[in-house]
């Protein structure tokens, strides 16, 4: 479970907020996507849930844990693919993903047995001798995801996963994010496509300019009526900056 309240946050010499006062609730055994043009905020945000960055007011906290006040065992809680799968590159990538598992703790089993599931489904398997500067932007991506399921975390967070993967990696992505929620753990990405969300997500929030515009089920989007019907055009109305300054 995760409880955003009040999450606002300001970056040094800038004059907006990138995130202004927003609150979400992610439950147990939910798909929660997390919507929004290019920078409304939506990296920001889960930074701040994931402790990589400390918010100016608001608090996070996974499954009870204050992130600010407990972030080793808030961070345990969090399995966490970050837009941007720039890793150790000299590294290999069996090497990484060892790294991974002392941080977190994971028996040497569990180890085996996740990397193995999960290289294999991804296709990388036979490339975890190799170094990561070798790898492809895809490649890396579906290492970070591995390595963020290591220790089978209650929370997983997503940002962009999609970005970057063949259709085939995607779903198989996809499938893990079902199977994960269905067995009870959260699951919370981010995405810029409707499509994608309107497929996966059990209840979605729709960000711009750091504040949520709506939050809810897909159903209750739906009710709201894009102006042709579609979910792409009320997402474009939600987020349309001219319709809200003159509203
Ligand atoms: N490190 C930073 N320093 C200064 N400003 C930043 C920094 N990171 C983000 N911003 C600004 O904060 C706002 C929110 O950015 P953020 O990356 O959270 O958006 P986003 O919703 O993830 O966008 P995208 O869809 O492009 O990934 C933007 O105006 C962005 O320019
Ligand atoms: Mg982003």
């Amino acid at each position: 479970m995760i409880e955003l309240s009040g999450i606002t946050k300001t970056y040094a010499k800038s004059a907006v907020k990138a995130v202004d006062d927003l609150s979400v609730s992610v439950r147990d055994g939910e798909i929660f996507g997390f919507l929004g043009p290019n920078g409304a905020g939506k990296t920001t945000t889960i930074k701040a849930l994931t402790g990589v960055l400390r918010p100016d007011a608001g608090s996070a906290r996974i499954d009870g844990i204050d992130v600010a006040a407990d972030p080793i065992a808030a961070k345990r809680r969090i399995g966490y693919v970050t837009d941007n799968p720039e890793l150790f590159a000299r590294l290999k990538a069996a090497e990484y993903l060892n790294f991974v598992g002392d941080v977190y703790g994971v028996s040497s089993a569990d180890r085996r047995a996740r990397t193995s599931e999960y290289a294999t489904l991804f296709g990388i398997k036979d490339a975890l001798g190799a170094s990561i500067g070798s790898f492809s932007y895809g490649m890396k991506q579906k290492l970070l995801v591995t390595a963020s399921l290591l220790h089978d975390p209650q929370n997983w967070v997503l940002d962009e996963p999609m970005v970057g993967l063949d259709p085939k990696a995607a779903f198989a992505l996809k499938e893990i994010m079902r199977a994960r929620a269905a067995a009870g753990k959260a699951v919370f990405f981010s995405t810029h496509v409707m499509e994608v969300a309107e497929k996966m997500c059990d209840r979605l929030a729709i960000v711009n300019k750091g504040r949520i515009v709506f939050t809810g089920t897909l159903a209750e989007l739906k009710a709201m009526q894009g102006a042709d019907g579609s979910l792409e055009s009320l997402f474009l109305e939600l987020v349309d900056d001219s319709a809200e300054e003159s509203a």
